[in-house]
């Protein structure tokens, strides 16, 4: 439905030019939750703001339905956007708002009445229709900030850290709340956000960026499980590097070796996601290595294992916190630790260019 090819943006000129995204490319299907994860500056909004017509491109095209709609003014684009400033009118009341974008088409008010309880019951907020949107609570805001993008029904929805103003229980409910509305929508959806968990939690695809340039697109699934580059690796989720030297498929680390049949031979980084460290016993198949307790974090329902291996390596072991705890550790003990070989993933150290 959305085909981005080799999107380009630079700003400025000379000395002060800045590539804010490099021959970008990727495509979207109709009813796909898509999101733009990474780091501040790394171009999301710029990417969004190209897509929405805000800014030209310096290059690439931006394909909807197979025309190119780089020439398209913003208003005649079938997108919608929210911003992170959710930029209601504070003057009217919440059933104002929403209508805003219907009137200012033209659109009799016998399809807008409607369209706005329609879309106020979605965002379940109708009761408050008839209150001024300055006297909402935040969260309130925000629906009716996604009502008002939604009620003109874009063909997709550009979504810029639409809930990074929200409390941490608010923003879980949201995030469950605008699933749901895009599913019963059918919309497209493209969400901006820094925070991996909202990204893993609400996706059908991401695409993980930095420094203007697209590092991996997978699902939240694929991304966790096999992480491009060292760059994918530590930002979506916590991660375990260690240095090893690989022959014939033999993976050595300290004095510890194991068989993984796709590792390259010479120096190489290994990743282990910490959940998947086994900690005192032997499993099979895996890479054995001895190491000092150095840490123990209480997290709730896991402890995390901070260990010191004997060149000096750092890695975390989650372990489970079960009510009748079976494992215990205490800090300066001297353990086993068993990284099982279907866990261990050879990362490419260099990211895509910056
Ligand atoms: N109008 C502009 N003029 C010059 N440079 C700009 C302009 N807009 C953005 N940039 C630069 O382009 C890069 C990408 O900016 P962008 O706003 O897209 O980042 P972002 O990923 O949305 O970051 P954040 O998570 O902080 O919102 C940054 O280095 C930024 O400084
Ligand atoms: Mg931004």
């Amino acid at each position: 439905m959305l085909d981005i090819r080799g999107l380009s943006k630079r700003f400025g000129y000379g000395k002060g030019e800045v590539t804010a995204l490099h021959e970008v490319s990727f495509q979207i299907a109709e009813r796909e939750f898509f999101t733009l994860l990474g780091p501040s500056g790394c171009g999301k909004t710029t990417l969004l703001r190209l897509i929405a017509g805000f800014t030209g491109p310096s290059g690439g095209s931006i394909v909807l339905d197979g025309k190119d709609i780089a020439a398209m003014p913003p208003n005649r684009r079938p997108v919608n956007t929210v911003f992170q400033s959710y930029a209601l009118f504070p003057h009217m009341t919440v059933g104002q708002n929403v209508a805003f974008a219907l009137e200012a088409q033209g659109r009799p008010k016998s399809e807008i009445d409607p369209a706005i309880d329609e879309m106020l019951t979605l965002v379940q907020l109708l009761h408050l229709k008839h209150r001024k949107s300055s006297e909402l609570s935040g969260g309130q805001q925000q629906r009716v900030a996604l009502a008002r993008a939604l009620v003109a029904r874009p063909r997709i929805l550009l979504l810029d850290e639409p809930l990074s103003a929200l409390d941490m229980k608010l923003r879980k409910d949201m995030q469950i709340e605008l699933k749901r509305l895009q599913r019963e929508t059918g919309l497209t959806f493209i969400f901006v956000t820094h925070d991996q968990e909202e990204a893993l939690t609400m996706s059908d695809r991401i695409a993980v960026m930095s420094g203007g340039r697209v590092q991996q697109i997978a699902t939240p699934r694929e991304l966790y499980d096999r992480p491009a580059n060292r760059f994918v690796a530590g930002f979506i989720g916590e991660s375990n590097f260690l240095s090893a030297m690989a022959s014939g498929g033999v993976v050595e680390v300290g004095d510890g070796k194991v068989h993984l049949a796709d590792a390259p031979d010479g120096a190489l980084t290994l990743m282990i996601r910490p959940e998947h460290v086994v900690l005192s016993a032997k499993a099979p198949d895996a890479l054995q290595l001895e190491a000092t307790v150095n840490q123990l974090v209480f997290f709730g329902t896991d402890t995390h294992v901070h260990l010191l291996l004997n060149d000096g390596t750092k890695i975390v072991a989650r372990v489970q916190n079960a009510l009748h705890a079976g494992q215990s550790f205490h800090e300066g003990e001297r353990i086993f630790l068993s990284l099982p070989s279907n866990a261990l993933r050879v990362v490419n150290e260099a990211e895509a260019e910056a």
